[in-house]
């Protein structure tokens, strides 16, 4: 098989996705270990029987809907490339945003200690550790997955950022004493029970689900700043959460709650200030 009749063979099996040569493509690519431009100047040349059977399987998990970046284990977020694998979620383009909102507050309040709970992949305060590698920032990131540890330290490494340290612990009970300025969260925020599209279910569930709710976790994160006395929380939640929020914390005495958009206009997510 040619890599022409490899990109072709890819093409027809992976029809019903938007982009299927495109995909086709990074799949061999990827078998090759050559950049997709390769495949363009050497269309005629053969693959191996071995590269041919790898290049066949990763094509079958594509067509079975399994999400591209876990095969490849490659994902980009805030145009750096960042390692990914099935036990943690994939970065999704929204939550560039709360990064931005929240390397704004760290710029504008002069944040030094920030906490992270569900750190997943790491990309979060990864990205603003490179964002602000002039300031001394510290992190504190936890999360109750140990594969999604596992991602966090590989990009760790891959950037090396040594300002960032892992708990595996839920929510902030890593470090009960010490004061953060800064407490973020992507946290899950989808209602337990929710049947999701195929490709979400590749994605490891306590990612996903919040709560019979949803919004359990968020409140709970809400709750924890307060006690803590951590001035600044953002967090990203669901298109549909905001009323939630807002009649959670009308009570709690707040300096300030705004809500933020994602590209398509839904509210997406929000800034307190206590
Ligand atoms: C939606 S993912 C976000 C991952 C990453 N921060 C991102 O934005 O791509 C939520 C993460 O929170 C973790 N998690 C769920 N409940 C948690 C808890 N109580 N304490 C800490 N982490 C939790 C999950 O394992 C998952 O890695």
């Amino acid at each position: 098989m040619t890599i022409q009749e490899a990109i072709i063979f890819g093409t027809k099996k992976l029809h019903f996705l938007e982009r299927p040569t495109l995909e086709s493509e990074i799949l061999l690519a990827f078998v090759l270990k050559k950049p997709r431009i390769y495949l363009h100047s050497h269309s005629f040349k053969n693959i191996n029987p071995f590269e041919e059977e790898h290049f066949k399987r990763l094509i079958l998990r594509r067509e079975n809907f399994e999400p591209i970046e876990y095969i490849t284990e490659k994902v980009s977020f805030y145009g750096q490339e960042f390692y990914i694998s099935n036990g943690a979620l994939i970065p999704r383009p929204e939550t560039e945003i709360l990064v931005d909102v929240a390397s704004h507050i760290i710029q504008s309040k002069n944040c030094q200690s920030i906490a992270e709970i569900g750190v997943g992949s790491g990309i979060i305060s990864i990205t603003l550790a490179l964002l602000h590698q002039n300031k001394s920032l510290e992190f504190h990131a936890s999360d109750i997955s140990p594969e999604a540890l596992f991602n966090a330290y590989v990009n760790i490494q891959k950037f090396n950022r040594s300002n960032i340290a892992l708990y595996n612990s839920p929510f902030l009970d890593f470090n009960t004493h010490q004061h953060f300025d800064l407490l973020l969260s992507n946290p899950p925020y989808i209602k337990n029970k929710t049947t999701l599209p195929k490709p979400l279910s590749f994605e490891p569930p306590q990612a996903l689900f919040g709560g019979d709710r949803g919004d359990e976790i968020l409140h709970k994160i809400i709750l924890i700043a307060k006690e803590r006395n951590i001035p600044y929380v953002v967090c990203e939640m669901g298109y549909d959460q905001k009323n939630s929020i807002m009649a959670f914390t009308k009570n709690l005495a707040l300096k300030k709650l705004e809500f933020y958009q994602d590209l398509s206009g839904l509210d997406r997510g929000f800034i307190i200030e206590f």
